[in-house]
C-alpha cells in the first residue's frame, strides 16, 4: 500500500476534528458528528484511493454520507481499490458534554481485509505487544488478568485495566477488584482505550469489556500496526441482531481473532484528538483562526508509529473559518 496514503488518512481525521471540535460542552452531539462526517467526506474525495465504506455511519436509508458501501476517494483509473472504516467522531457524547477522549478516526486496508461488522455489542480484550499471545477472551477475567501480569513482569496488584464505566461491566469490575487489579474507567472511546496498551506510559495493560462492534474493528487495525493483540465475540441482543450477523456472513457465536477482525498487514490507521486525552491532545484554539491538532498515524507494514502535531490556519483553511 503507497506509504503516503497514511499522511492523507491524517488530513481526514484533523479535518474531522477540527470542524467537530467547535461543539465541545454544547449540548448538541447531532451537529458535533454532522460536522466531522461533512468534514471528513469532503477531505477523503481528495485522496488518491478507489475505496468503499464497509464501517460507516449506518445503511444507505440511515446516513446522508459516508453510509455502508458508499464509495469514496478520487477514484481515478488505477487508483487503489480499498475498505474503509471511519468513525469521524468517536465520542458524541463526550464532545456534546464537553468530556475528554473524543476522537477522529479511520483505517483502510485492501479490498475484503476489513471485517463488516454489524452495529451491535462486542466483547473485547485487547493488550499491547509484550502480553501478546497469552490473553484468550474464552477465559476468565481472572485468568486473564494473571497472564497479561506475568508476560508484563508485574504483580496482578500493577497492572491496570481498562473499560467503559458501564452497569453490564459490574461483574467484570467485581473481580478485578476481588483480584486487586486497578481499573481506569472510561465514560466513551474504547477504541482509544484499546490503543492505549499499546502505550506503556499510559499504564494501561489491558481492555476488557463490551463496546461497539465497529469501534472493535478500528482498534483492531490499530493494534495490528503496532504488534498489539485484540479478540472479540459478537453480542447479538436478539434473534434480529442474529440473523443480521448471519446475513453479513458472521457466525455470531465465533471468537473473531485479530486477523478475523483485520486480514493481512496492508493497513494504514488515523486518529486525532478531539477532546483532551492522555494519548491524544485534543484539538487546541490557539488564537483567532489558528488551531492545532495531534494525530496518530500507523503502518501496519513497517510499524512506523507517527504523532503528527500540526499547526492549522484557518483563514487559509476557509471551510474551517469561523
Ligand atoms: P459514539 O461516539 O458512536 O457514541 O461511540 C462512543 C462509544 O463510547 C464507543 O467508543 C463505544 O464502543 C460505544 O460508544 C459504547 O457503547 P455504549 O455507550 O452503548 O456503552
Amino acid at each position: 500500500m503507497d506509504r503516503n496514503l497514511v499522511m492523507n488518512l491524517a488530513r481526514v481525521t484533523e479535518a474531522a476534528a477540527l470542524s467537530s471540535a467547535p461543539w465541545l460542552g454544547r449540548g448538541e452531539k447531532n451537529a458535533a458528528d454532522g460536522a466531522a462526517v461533512e468534514a471528513m467526506r469532503r477531505m477523503f474525495d481528495t485522496v488518491d484511493i478507489d475505496g468503499t465504506v464497509v464501517i460507516g455511519e449506518g445503511e444507505i436509508d440511515e446516513a446522508p454520507m459516508l453510509y455502508i458501501g458508499e464509495k469514496i476517494g478520487d477514484r481515478k483509473d488505477g487508483a487503489l481499490k480499498v475498505d474503509i472504516a471511519v468513525d469521524p467522531l468517536d465520542g458524541t457524547n463526550s464532545i456534546a458534554n464537553g468530556m475528554p477522549n473524543a476522537i477522529s478516526v479511520v483505517a483502510v486496508a485492501p479490498a475484503g481485509c476489513l471485517l463488516h461488522a454489524p452495529d451491535m455489542y462486542m466483547n473485547k480484550i485487547a493488550v499491547g505487544p509484550k502480553a501478546k499471545g497469552v490473553v484468550d477472551i474464552e477465559k476468565s477475567v481472572t485468568e486473564n488478568l494473571k497472564a497479561v501480569a506475568k508476560a508484563l513482569n508485574k504483580e496482578v496488584s500493577e497492572t491496570t485495566v481498562v473499560m467503559l464505566n458501564r452497569p453490564r461491566h459490574d461483574a467484570i469490575v467485581k473481580e478485578l477488584r476481588d483480584n486487586g487489579a486497578r481499573i481506569k474507567f472510561i465514560n466513551d472511546g474504547d477504541v482509544i482505550a484499546a490503543i492505549q496498551t499499546c502505550f506503556e506510559d499510559t499504564n494501561v495493560d489491558m481492555l476488557l469489556g463490551s463496546g461497539g462492534a465497529p469501534e472493535g474493528v478500528l482498534a483492531a487495525a490499530a493494534l495490528k500496526c503496532m504488534g498489539g493483540e485484540m479478540q472479540g465475540k459478537l453480542l447479538p441482543k436478539d434473534e434480529k441482531e442474529k440473523e443480521r450477523c448471519i446475513k453479513m456472513g458472521i457466525n455470531p457465536d465465533k471468537i473473531l481473532h485479530l486477523d478475523d477482525l483485520v486480514k493481512g498487514d496492508e493497513i494504514a490507521f488515523s486518529a486525532t484528538g478531539v477532546s483532551h486525552g492522555e494519548l491524544l491532545d485534543g484539538v487546541k484554539f490557539i488564537k483567532k483562526n489558528v488551531c492545532e491538532t495531534e494525530t496518530l498515524v500507523l503502518r501496519a507494514e513497517t510499524g512506523t508509529i507517527r504523532f503528527i502535531k500540526a499547526t492549522h490556519i484557518l483563514d487559509k483553511k476557509p471551510e474551517y473559518a469561523k
